[in-house]
């Protein structure tokens, strides 16, 4: 019986610990300021410079792109930009600027910056689930 409880309490802690999510601070400003200049470089000219989308390419900001995304890991997110776009080009991202682009899409929702870098490693990534606050 006491081992059980150990075995639900340190469970418990290890939940704890895991649950991490986009309103935790999980980029840096200065990382948003880079991806800014990938996403001008390689995303503006379909998703738009306001990324509110632009006809075949959707919006990267706002409810829609939130409610695609809510309650997923970053890993989810990562893995699509890295090996799906740019669209004209697939794959042409290093992992570091695919996470450079996504602090700089989640300084543009608003979602809080803090003092680590948002990593380009997709276990890390898996721990962190995107959350939005209700708009
Ligand atoms: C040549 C045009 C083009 C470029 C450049 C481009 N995209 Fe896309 N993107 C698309 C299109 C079209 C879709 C929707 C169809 C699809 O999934 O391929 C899309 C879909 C996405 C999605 C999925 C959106 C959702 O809510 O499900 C993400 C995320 C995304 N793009 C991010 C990026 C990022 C980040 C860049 C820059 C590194 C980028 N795209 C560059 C055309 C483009």
């Amino acid at each position: 019986m006491k081992q059980t409880l150990v075995v639900v309490a340190s469970s418990m802690i290890f939940l704890a610990v895991q649950a991490k999510t986009t309103q935790d601070g999980v980029y840096t400003e200065a990382q948003a300021t880079r991806g800014e200049a990938v996403y001008s470089k390689a995303c503006a000219s379909c998703h738009g410079p306001s990324l509110d989308g632009d006809g075949q390419a959707p919006p990267l900001a706002g409810k829609e792109f939130e409610d695609e995304w809510k309650g997923a890991p970053l890993s989810d997110l990562f893995e699509r930009i890295r090996v799906t776009m740019p669209g004209d080009a697939p794959g042409a991202l290093k992992p570091a600027e695919v996470a450079d682009v996504m602090a700089y899409l989640f300084s543009r929702a608003t979602f809080p910056a803090g003092p680590s870098e948002l990593s380009s490693d997709v276990a890390a990534l898996k721990a962190i689930t995107f959350m939005a606050p209700a708009r």
